[in-house]
């Protein structure tokens, strides 16, 4: 068993010790796991994971400390190794970006009729460790509200897995926490609980290495505009101003991501390969699948788009973690999803599952820019400092804004009533698919964001100050709640062709007005002190723009991605148009799981990397417990627990909404029973592996 104990954390260093005697390449040990050539790995494993990203990794490592589970990883990226520097670098964030590089998928979304038409550039990661490779190393948590929300719509109330309590317990196992230096904490403001966060796990939590007085001024500021401090953001109320931490390693001042934390970091485990430069064209189905229950045999994937496929079979599962858009592809080339859409690209529909894609979300952002007489990163990154502590600078400053305090409380009113009032013609301008299960999964998301999140204290703009400019300053304003959601569907049977994604951007007259609104509270920020002795003139978009005519026009042109799109493969029950059930299963297949950020059926007041983190440690969890015989809802009465224990393929139909929490629940005695009887079967299967 893997783990990290001080005891291994020794084993662990004078392993590596060990190989540098020899003289043996470090690199051997990083990559250890990591193969490349179909004649490297072996025709069948137990589970196979269809992306090696964020999620993807934490699986991989999880999975394969049971030693008697064969595991692969088929990632469509290279292995990272060849721009390692670049990767591990913190301030190439900013200043050697792998967005825009072949680690990049560069997907461009529709025109968006809300933003002037504009394609909106998606960049997405394609490498090991996905997007977690080539992303903004924020790491924050969501509010315990959205996350009991999803409990509560998805699972019926009747999952252990996805209440906050258990969330944040997994959360917090991804996490090792670094405190800043006294000088750091000092000068930046920080402050934090360490209680609220993880002590030994694989990603390390912290803050850079070199910082700048005008950080430092940010809560301060943020607090005359009624946004206090929150000096524990990590544990459930994430609202108010801090500085956040980032995926830093303080002991070298490197990225901490999914494959520095999870995978090089292993022990040798002859269990597990990973096989980079293979992209899943579809999942293979049994022959004697049935419509309604299919059971996948293996996966096909190709190195390119004119190579041969391959094939490799899967034993027990396979998971897909390809992110938002590669999760639901995969699906949708496989012939599950809306059929009208599989049909126009020339795929078989194997099973019309109308939710995969469905109701596709981002957050959406846009930044002021002004002119400062302070020191930033950015004049010392046009000095030429190179130090280690400067180059792990990541921007942190960092609010979660609710609705009164955005709005004040009559217009915020008025909002919410002029919202309320809109749920069932947002869900026909929004979903032309016209699936009446998916209007009611949105109805029912709408619901909550407009009946609970607007009028609790949950964040609806997330406001950011960057400072890795050089003589300037952004202040950046994010919707996090946003009310319009679309849809993502291939539009051809190829992996290597983008599907159609369209956000629908602002195409709810709700988030315009709290885009807008979010835009000139960070225009107060500029204003107010001690920021604002700082600031010198507002660069973009200027004194011309002053009225909220003015406001709205230019942020259609101005707003971009904050990188966090979700919801395409919602976990959600069948009847209201989802994917996968609590056990994150696909509805109608017997083991096929999605785990990754697709899964989430509403946007979360947080960067999508922290939640994420947590999403796959349980995701590994029920997986474990599962071929383990272990309960899986640990109290053992509801259909969660009989349907996760007797066979993975019952459980596509027991999410169903209103599926009695009691009905075909087995008696204590009787799980067991089947636990033990799984255990010989699990047992002989093996034998012949
Ligand atoms: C530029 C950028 C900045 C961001 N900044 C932040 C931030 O500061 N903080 C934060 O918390 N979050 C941030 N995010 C978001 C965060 O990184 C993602 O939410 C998170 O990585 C999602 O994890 P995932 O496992 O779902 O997908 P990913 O990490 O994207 O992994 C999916 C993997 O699957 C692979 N894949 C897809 N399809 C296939 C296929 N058919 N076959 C084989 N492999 C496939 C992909 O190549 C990829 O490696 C950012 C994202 C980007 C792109
Ligand atoms: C597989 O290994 C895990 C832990 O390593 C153990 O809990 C489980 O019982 C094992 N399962 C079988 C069927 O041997
Ligand atoms: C950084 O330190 C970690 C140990 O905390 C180590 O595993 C990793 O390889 C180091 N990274 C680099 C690039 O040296
Ligand atoms: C919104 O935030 C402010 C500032 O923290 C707080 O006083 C207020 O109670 C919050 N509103 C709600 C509805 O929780
Ligand atoms: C399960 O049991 C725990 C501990 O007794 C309890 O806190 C929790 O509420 C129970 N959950 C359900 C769904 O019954
Ligand atoms: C679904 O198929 C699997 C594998 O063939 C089988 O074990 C299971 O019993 C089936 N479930 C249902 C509900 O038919
Ligand atoms: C769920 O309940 C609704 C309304 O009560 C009913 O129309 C529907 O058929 C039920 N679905 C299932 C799967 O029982």
């Amino acid at each position: 068993m893997w783990s990290f104990s001080k005891t291994t954390a020794t084993i662990l260093t004078l392993a590596s010790t060990f190989y540098l005697v020899l003289a043996k390449p470090l690199e051997d040990l990083y990559a250890r796991n990591i193969v490349s050539g179909s004649s490297e790995i072996q025709s069948s494993y137990d589970f196979i994971i269809v992306g090696g990203g964020l999620a993807g990794l934490v699986l991989a490592s999880r999975l394969s400390e049971d030693s008697n589970h064969t595991v692969l990883v088929l990632e469509a990226g290279e292995t990272g190794d060849a721009n390692i520097a670049q990767i591990n670098t913190p301030a190439d964030t900013y200043y050697a970006s792998l967005v825009g590089s072949e680690y990049d998928y560069a997907y461009q979304t529709a025109q968006q009729s809300g933003c002037s038409n504009r394609n909106i550039a998606w960049p997405r990661g394609k490498v090991l460790g996905g997007s977690s490779a080539i992303n903004g190393m924020y790491l924050v948590r969501p509010n315990q509200v959205e996350i009991n929300a999803i409990h509560s719509i998805a699972s019926n109330d009747d999952n252990e897995f996805w209440t906050w309590d258990s969330f944040y317990a997994a959360m917090k196992k991804s996490e090792t926490f670094g405190a800043p230096s006294d000088a750091i904490a000092a000068e930046a403001g920080i402050q934090y609980n360490a209680a609220s966060h993880g002590s030994s796990g694989p990603i390390h939590w912290s803050y850079p290495g070199e910082t700048f007085s005008i950080i430092g001024n940010w809560t301060p500021s943020l607090s005359t505009l009624g946004i206090p401090a929150n000096a524990d953001s990590a544990g459930g109320d994430n609202s108010g101003a801090y500085i956040a931490t980032s995926s830093i390693n303080p002991s070298n001042w490197t990225r901490s991501y999914s494959r520095s934390g999870y995978i090089d970091s292993l022990p040798p485990r002859s269990n597990l390969d990973i096989l980079t430069s293979a992209t899943v064209t579809n999942i293979v189905w049994s022959s004697s699948s049935s419509s309604s229950n299919l059971t996948a045999t293996g996966v096909q994937w190709a190195s390119s788009a004119t190579a041969a496929k391959q094939t490799v079979n899967a034993n027990k599962e396979v998971i897909l973690a390809g992110g938002t858009i590669g999760s639901a592809q995969v699906l949708q080339l496989s012939g599950v999803g809306p059929s009208k859409y599989l049909q126009a690209a020339g795929v078989d529909v194997k099973l019309d599952l109308p939710g995969v894609g469905q109701r596709l979300q981002d957050h959406l952002s846009a930044s002021l820019v002004y002119s400062t007489s302070a020191e930033t990163a950015g004049d010392m990154h046009a000095d030429g400092v190179n130090t280690p502590e400067f180059l792990s600078f990541i921007n942190s400053a960092t609010a979660y804004v609710n609705l009164t305090t955005l709005l004040g409380s009559s217009a915020a009113s008025s909002l919410i009533s002029s919202a309320q009032s809109a749920v069932d013609s947002s869900a026909s301008s929004m979903l032309p698919l016209g699936d009446t299960t998916v209007a009611a999964g949105y109805k029912q998301i709408y619901n909550t964001i407009a009946n609970q999140f607007y009028q609790g204290n949950s964040g609806q703009i997330e406001l950011l100050m960057a400072i890795t400019g050089a003589g300037s300053l952004l202040i950046q304003a994010a919707i996090q709640h946003p009310l319009s959601a679309g849809e993502l569907y291939i539009t051809s049977n190829s992996a290597f062709d983008s599907p159609f994604l369209n956000p629908n951007y602002l195409v709810h007259a709700a988030d315009l007005t709290i885009m807008r609104e979010g835009l000139k509270l960070a225009r107060k920020v500029s204003q107010a002190a001690p920021l604002s002795t700082y600031l010198t003139g507002e660069i973009t978009p200027g004194s011309s723009v002053s009225t909220d005519a003015d406001w709205e026009t230019w942020l259609k042109g101005a707003v971009g991605t904050e990188y966090h799109p979700t919801g395409s493969c919602a976990m959600l029950p069948q009847d209201m148009g989802g994917v996968v059930g609590p056990d994150l299963i696909v509805h109608g297949t017997s083991n096929v799981r999605v785990a990754d950020a697709s899964v989430y059926p509403f946007e979360l007041s947080s960067h999508l990397g922290a939640p994420t983190y947590g999403l796959a440690e349980q995701a590994s969890t029920i997986i474990r417990d599962y071929w383990n015989g272990v309960s899986v809802n640990p109290n053992g009465t509801s259909s969660t627990t009989t349907s996760s224990t007797s066979s993975p393929s019952t459980s596509g139909s027991s999410s169903s909404s209103n599926e009695s929490k009691s009905s075909g629940a087995l008696p204590v005695s009787e799980v067991h029973m089947v636990f033990t009887a799984m255990a010989c079967l699990v047992g002989s299967l093996i034998a012949l592996v």
